[in-house]
């Protein structure tokens, strides 16, 4: 079987063609990580705002950043590669766009957002350079993305469920833009890069929403295909056995955000 990345073209398109996958996995991440916390109002509190910042969302996806940007600049523009995501997205302002082609003036934007999505671009120098190019001097880019050990825990139970079921799981799809390697690549075109780090937890009191997350994209998580009942019968059987012995089953998360500027 072809072994898939994260930035295969193909495989993003087919995955944001709509919104559904994505809500789903985030709807996951709301209701289940300890300690509770508002997501995107910590990725944008790295910053100081004035309030008449112009921020651009490049691959805002359905649109999660919409509300808090709001509550802290009025100028906003939401931009996306899919049609599909962009049509439940309320800002003032959409756009279609590839972040390696920015239909913007250079020197032209305060805060450039690009959050969890720079694991899908193939040619990230080309998208980076333009982030840079747009940004005024003194303007920040915020980059949210995930460890490499993020959900390590599901990955293992996901092998322990193909071991028990005789089948083999689909290639996990390494995130090629992680916590651990994203500074190399931001270093080459902004001087300053920082990483803040956010640990947590996703603590599932039942089966049924890690089943629904894997189905999401049993690909990305190195899961079953679909059609396969038994695998996904073992999955609900080994989670309700923690539950039953710990009370919940939990899957251990890192995730964080780089902030980036040029002098
Ligand atoms: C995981 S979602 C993140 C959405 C949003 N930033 C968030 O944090 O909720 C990734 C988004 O990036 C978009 N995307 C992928 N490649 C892109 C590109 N080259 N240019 C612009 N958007 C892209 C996808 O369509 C998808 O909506």
């Amino acid at each position: 079987m072809k072994l898939m990345r994260s930035d295969d073209v193909d495989y993003v398109k087919e995955q944001y063609a709509t919104d559904n996958n994505l809500a789903t996995r985030m709807r996951t991440h709301e209701l289940y990580t300890e300690p509770k916390r508002d997501f995107t109002a910590w990725v944008l509190d790295q910053i100081a705002w004035r309030g008449d910042e112009l921020v651009v969302d490049v691959g805002c996806g359905a649109g999660a950043y919409v509300e808090a940007v709001q509550a802290r600049a009025h100028r906003h523009i939401a931009g996306d590669l899919s049609h599909g995501m962009l049509q439940t997205v309320t800002a003032p302002s959409r756009v279609n766009l590839d972040a390696q082609h920015l239909p913007l003036a250079g020197k032209s934007v305060d805060v450039l957002l690009a959050n969890h999505m720079l694991y899908h671009v193939p040619d990230k120098d080309r998208a980076l350079a333009e982030f840079a190019r747009v940004l005024r001097p003194g303007g920040v880019l915020l980059a949210a993305t995930n460890s490499a050990q993020n959900m390590m825990e599901l990955s293992a139970l996901l092998r322990q469920v193909a071991a028990q079921a005789g089948v083999a799981t689909l290639p996990p799809v390494p995130i090629n833009f992680t916590l651990e390697n994203g500074a190399a690549f931001l270093q080459r075109h902004f001087a300053r890069v920082e990483r803040i780090d956010l640990p947590g937890a996703l603590v599932f009191p039942a089966a049924q929403p890690i089943v629904d997350y894997v189905a999401t994209s049993p690909r990305f998580v190195g899961g079953f295909e679909p059609a396969d009942d038994q695998p996904w019968q073992i999955l609900r059987e080994l989670v309700e056995a923690e539950i039953a012995a710990k009370g919940t089953f939990r899957v251990n998360k890192l995730t964080g955000v780089f902030r980036c500027w040029n002098d």
